[in-house]
């Protein structure tokens, strides 16, 4: 099974995403700053993926910490280290909160560690809660997964859109995950992924990985979810989600606003699939979601050329889908349906 995070022998290994599908090369971040480098290149993508590496960030800082300082070194003196090793981590992606929420349940650890704890004993806490958050998402992705599978017809066509697989988690993935399960019940499922402009997730990984898992996946490019929706019956779109607000507004890779709109204009039922930890019950609407900006190059690059000089490109990262557009959102907890404030509070209520 393709493997993006794992943590072997206090170490890190990460499948570089960018070379996909040409190359499978592995990195080995030794420290913080390279761990946040392979976050913001996007070597490491997927919001649960990205909240999993950034707890085991800091643990490689820590672990250099308790190096430089002499291991029976106080964990409480080196506080203000700690905390720089957490704003590098959470300086890389302002989208996806499964990267607050792991930096925060890290942050916790540390802090309740006890007063004489030293710099050793707090690697081996944090080490533990790592761990503990990838195989969560681990168990959560099955989760949904479960759900979500119930959710489909026997013989079902699915439309998705960037990657939300296990390429971008600790487990089965979110969106894919409900495809796989579905799969692994009997169910034939048929994908159609869009490549998922501008840097072609849906092209380069979800392609790659369903192929890979021998589920039957048509690519097609993302405008062409009209064409496809009016000529050939679709049961479900399935996708993920970076941050899910109060009310179900839902931020996601850009292009999934397009996709929610057309597949409400078709009758298609729009699902978004995403653990709990994607939620941010402190933000009440969508319009609230940071959304991340990136280089115009990734827009005006055109193969080996690029677009007149001069012109500029527009390049959010993410767009919101308001929870209106959205049939029902697959979680780990449950289904919600419909989607509002008082249903996502009945079902996630308490555990966010
Ligand atoms: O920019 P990326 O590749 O990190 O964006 C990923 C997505 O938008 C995914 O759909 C989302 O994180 C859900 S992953 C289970």
């Amino acid at each position: 099974m393709l493997n993006p995070i794992r943590w072997t022998g206090g170490g890190l290994t990460l499948l570089d995403q960018r070379r996909l599908p040409a190359q499978t090369v592995y990195l080995k971040p030794k420290n913080v700053n390279q761990v946040a480098d392979a976050i913001r290149t996007l070597a490491v993508r997927g919001a649960p993926a990205i909240g999993i590496a950034a707890a085991y960030g800091v643990v490689l800082g820590l672990k250099r910490l308790a190096k430089s300082s002499g291991a029976r070194a106080a964990a409480v003196d080196q506080a203000g280290p700690f905390s720089e090793i957490v704003e590098t981590l959470r300086s890389t992606r302002p989208t996806a909160v499964n990267l607050f929420w792991a930096l925060e349940r890290m942050r916790r650890r540390f802090l309740a560690l006890p007063p004489a704890a030293s710099l050793t004993a707090a690697v081996r806490a944090l080490e533990a809660e790592a761990v503990e958050i990838h195989r969560e998402d681990q168990a959560s992705c099955a989760a949904i997964g479960r759900h979500g599978a119930e959710l489909l017809p026997q013989k079902a066509t699915v439309v998705t859109h960037c990657n939300a697989g296990i390429l971008a988690t600790g487990g089965i993935g979110t969106a894919l995950g409900v495809i796989y399960q579905a799969a692994d019940l009997g169910k034939t499922v048929r994908v159609f992924a869009d490549e998922t402009r501008p840097l072609l997730q849906g092209a380069r990984l979800t392609a790659f990985e369903l192929a890979h898992h021998g589920i039957d996946v048509t690519l097609m490019s993302d405008g062409m979810s009209a064409a496809l929706f009016s000529r050939t019956p679709v049961d479900a779109v399935i996708v993920g989600a970076d941050r899910i607000a109060r009310n179900g507004d839902t931020a996601n890779k850009i292009g999934t606003f397009s996709l929610a709109i057309s597949a409400r204009f078709h009758n298609v039922p729009f699902y978004v699939a995403a653990p709990v930890s994607t939620f941010d019950l402190s933000i009440a609407r969508g319009h609230d979601i940071p959304i991340e900006e990136r280089a115009e190059e990734e827009i005006t690059r055109i193969g080996a050329g690029r677009a007149p000089r001069g012109v500029r490109a527009f390049n959010p990262a993410f767009d919101v889908t308001p929870a209106r557009l959205i049939t029902a959102i697959i979680t780990d907890l449950g289904v919600i349906r419909p989607v509002t404030e008082q249903e996502i509070t009945r079902v996630i209520g308490g555990r966010r």
